[in-house]
């Protein structure tokens, strides 16, 4: 869980409480992802995971950039931030994949795309389990015919951003189970699954489709470990707030969160990741330092009034089916 939540705190509880953690590498150097993982081996020897994302290169349309852009300014001047500027990276994606073939940890998921084919062999060369984010059928069997090792099949209820590779798509709404069963008769490697995951119940359910691991994200937000900021924790147990919506308002990448007013005036975002997380960072980051949970990014999933702010290992014991 990039952007704050995932620590090497939490990765590290996770995994000596027998899950597998995994590190978020995403919107940080590649310096500081191997100084966060330094962090994971030393406090915990059990296995781990990275999380890398993989932006493929995407040209917004200008026209409606722009415009989407203007229509952010009112609220920028109110928080009294600036906007950042649009564009394009990679996410240091080079370095980070040098990073992890040198620290191999046990595992490396990817989100956004798939890796080619070469690079899914080489870290396969280094004993690094590969896991493809995939949200629908066509993206499994991709992923599984570049020589993914694994797949983390996300569902339409997860928290955060949808990994759908095609940026200008709808996500796929398959319910997660229907989805699960339809990618497990499709691919012959092992499926992790997520997305409205937050019970030991939920975890049962995933399992008997076919699924051999639980992927789960909203239900550590309010972990002890977890870094979430104050105002992403206070939204989470507001009674005010009650429901998830998917939306493009912040990032231009389809994405889950608690619904608020920024989500609801801003309905119209074009597609452009990271272009928009670029320009969105300084009035979000504003809107953090104000207390402001209705401009705020919340990103969760639809389960979220189950997550609890109790120890992870307590969290990772509670999902034991
Ligand atoms: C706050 C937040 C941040 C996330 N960041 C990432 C990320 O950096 N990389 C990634 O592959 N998935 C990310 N996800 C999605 C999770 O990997 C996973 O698909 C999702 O959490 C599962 O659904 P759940 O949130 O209902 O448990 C994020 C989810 C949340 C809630």
């Amino acid at each position: 869980m990039a952007g704050g939540p995932s620590t090497p705190a939490l990765a590290a509880a996770v995994s000596d409480a027998g899950g597998l953690g995994f590190l978020a590498a995403g919107y940080k150097s590649a310096d500081r992802m191997a100084a966060e993982i330094e962090e994971v081996r030393a406090t915990s020897s059990a296995p781990y995971g990275v999380n890398l994302f993989l932006v493929e290169p995407y040209e917004p349309d200008p026209t409606r950039l722009d415009a989407y852009i203007r229509s952010l300014e009112a609220e920028a001047a109110r928080l009294g931030a600036d906007l950042g500027e649009p564009r394009w990276d990679d996410d240091d994606w080079q370095g980070k994949l040098q990073v992890v073939l040198d620290v191999r940890p046990a595992a490396v998921s990817f989100t956004f795309g798939c890796p080619s084919a070469e690079v899914l062999r080489t870290l396969a060369k280094h004993d690094v389990l590969t896991a493809v984010t995939v949200t629908s059928v066509a993206e499994a069997r991709e992923a599984v015919a570049r020589g993914a090792a694994s797949l983390a099949v996300q569902g339409p209820d997860a928290g955060g951003h949808r990994g759908t590779w095609d940026l200008d798509a709808h996500p796929d709404q398959t319910p997660l189970l229907d989805l699960v069963s339809a990618v497990v008769a499709e691919v012959a490697v092992p499926v992790a699954v997520g997305g409205g995951v937050t019970t030991a119940r939920d975890v049962a359910s995933v399992l008997e489709r076919g699924a051999v691991a639980a992927q789960v994200g909203t239900a550590y937000l309010l972990a002890d470990e977890a870094g979430t900021n104050p105002v992403h924790r206070a939204a989470l147990t507001d009674p005010d707030f009650t429901t998830t919506a998917l939306t493009r308002a912040y990032t231009g990448r389809w994405a889950r969160g608690v619904a608020n007013r920024f989500m609801a005036e801003h309905d119209d975002a074009p597609a452009g990741y990271p272009h928009l997380h670029h320009v969105t960072a300084p009035l979000r980051a504003a809107a953090v330092a104000a207390g402001d949970a209705q401009v705020a990014h919340l990103w969760a999933g639809t389960g979220f009034a189950d997550a609890r702010s109790i120890p992870a290992k307590e969290i990772t014991a509670s999902l034991a089916p």
